[in-house]
């Protein structure tokens, strides 16, 4: 074999070496991708719950799924305010989605602080897809109901705004499709609901609208290998228009939870309390009691600002990423009381985000000395953060765990200034914070101290 030779077929190797796919069809390579950076950098995202559920708004958006398990709050709702024949099929002419508009919503968003937003395309509840998907024909949003393709709306809505990603959540699965409950019966060993739905759907989505998070809903019975879920996710990485930048979350089949994928979700509301090692993300409600819109909600059951706000510290504290869910309602509003805690959260962030976007866990999570504070850093600056979620009574805050200071180091409180501090012995520094009056305050929720030179 002449020199030139060897030459050539190294170098036809290496272009092989090249071009092959990078990830396989494998959960041990899927799961060796590396998150892409800007999702972990994002820190805050909004959910929004909204579809045929949104039309009854009452009790939550299982609400198909209790009726038929004959639950009495929901047959009574029924058996009160609709004729005996009434199918749920029926209710999606109802979901009319008159006043919505894609860019009041994403302004909204936007105004939160939020850095990327994640709507629910089709939920397991009753399969209807918001966008004219044609393996959904005559069940889909530009059929029936509203006319109007509302993914699109919302996709274009998000690019034109600028600060946003497009996140999009997807159920596997769908309870009572026919087909799904086929596959069921023969225990998940044929294949003609992925094969005819699910997977057509998910490439559908993913080249159509170009979503960045793809919110996978779909820890159920049926098996991973019944649904492709890696065969799909090595297409999404390998071949996809988004393969650089699309992040996934666990839910990909039974037992994928918090173990395969993207980022771990774990549980709804997950809030571990401590740092964990793989990247996770807090899903949760601002109706503590619906993802879906619900007409009869009273205050008390959506969570407060405060509450929000110490949600948040905690979650990015720890590692995790919060995506906080609203339930928009059938005519396409956001409600006010959902608005008003997304741009409260918003004027939050305007005065604290540095905080939070673009930080790092530090290597101890919660104070251990003071009650209720919260560490976060940015190592590239050398800055510690303390986050109070109480002004502190006395005026001053003990920073104990395990916090060294120098002679050099400087305390901020944000959005204020520079505030005076002592060294404690064996460890730890008191801050003393000034006696300011409520309307002087840099925000009025939970507090943030900003400390260099420390380490
Ligand atoms: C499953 O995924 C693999 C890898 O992408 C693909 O080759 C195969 O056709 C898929 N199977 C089905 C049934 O979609
Ligand atoms: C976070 O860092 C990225 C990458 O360096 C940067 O583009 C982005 O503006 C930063 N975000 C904030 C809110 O500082
Ligand atoms: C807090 O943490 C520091 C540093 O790790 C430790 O020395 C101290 O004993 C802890 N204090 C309490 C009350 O746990």
């Amino acid at each position: 074999m002449g020199a030139l030779t060897v030459v050539c077929l190294l170098v036809w190797t290496l272009t092989i070496d090249f071009t092959r796919a990078k990830y396989e069809p494998t959960w041990e390579s899927i799961d060796s991708r590396p998150l892409p950076e800007w999702f972990d950098q994002a820190k805050f995202g909004i959910f929004i719950h909204w579809g045929v559920f949104s039309v009854p708004s009452f009790g939550s958006e299982w609400f198909w799924y209790y009726w038929q398990q004959n639950k009495p709050e929901y047959v009574n709702f029924m058996k009160k305010n609709y004729p005996p024949e009434f199918q749920y099929q029926d209710f999606a002419p109802q979901f009319t989605a008159e006043f919505f508009d894609a860019k009041e919503w994403t302004d909204i968003f936007a105004a939160s602080g939020a850095k990327y937003i994640v709507l629910t395309t089709k939920h397991h509840e009753a399969g209807f897809t918001l966008w004219g998907s044609k393996n959904s024909w005559n069940w889909n949003a530009v059929d029936v109901g509203p006319k109007r393709d509302l993914v699109d709306e919302v996709a274009s809505a998000v690019r034109a705004q600028g600060g946003l990603r497009l996140g999009l959540y997807h159920s596997l699965f769908e309870w009572f499709n026919p087909l799904f409950k086929q596959d069921a019966a023969n225990l998940f060993t044929t294949n003609y609901f992925p094969t005819t739905k699910t997977l057509p759907e998910l490439y559908d989505l993913v080249l159509k609208y170009k979503p960045e998070v793809l919110w996978s809903d779909g820890d159920g019975n049926a098996p991973d290998k019944y649904w492709n879920s890696t065969g799909f996710l090595a297409w999404l990485y390998n071949d996809s228009p988004v393969k650089e930048t699309v992040v996934t979350n666990d839910r990909w089949g039974l037992d994928s939870i918090c173990k395969h994928g993207g980022y771990y979700t774990c549980s709804d509301r997950y809030q571990p309390g401590h740092l964990l090692k793989h990247k996770w993300e807090n899903c949760m409600t601002i109706d503590s009691k619906s993802w879906g819109y619900r007409r009869n909600a009273p205050l008390s059951d959506y969570i407060g600002i405060e509450k929000l706000v110490a949600t948040l510290v905690e979650t990015v504290s720890c590692g995790g990423n919060l995506l906080m869910n609203v339930g928009p309602t059938r005519d396409g509003t956001i409600a006010p009381i959902f608005e008003e805690r997304l741009r409260q959260m918003g004027q939050w962030l305007k005065v604290n985000g540095e905080a939070i976007y673009n930080t790092t866990a530090w290597r101890a999570q919660k104070e251990n000395v003071t009650k209720n504070i919260w560490y976060t850093s940015k190592p590239q600056e050398k800055a510690i953060f303390a986050l109070l979620l109480e002004w502190p009574d006395d005026g001053s805050v003990i920073l104990n765990e395990p916090v060294v200071t120098q002679k050099q180091t400087q305390v901020e409180l944000v959005g204020h200034g520079p505030l005076q501090w002592t060294a404690l012995q064996p460890s730890g520094l008191q801050v003393f914070l000034p006696p300011l009056s409520f309307s002087k305050m840099p925000c009025q929720w939970a507090w943030t101290l900003k400390l260099t030179g420390a380490s």
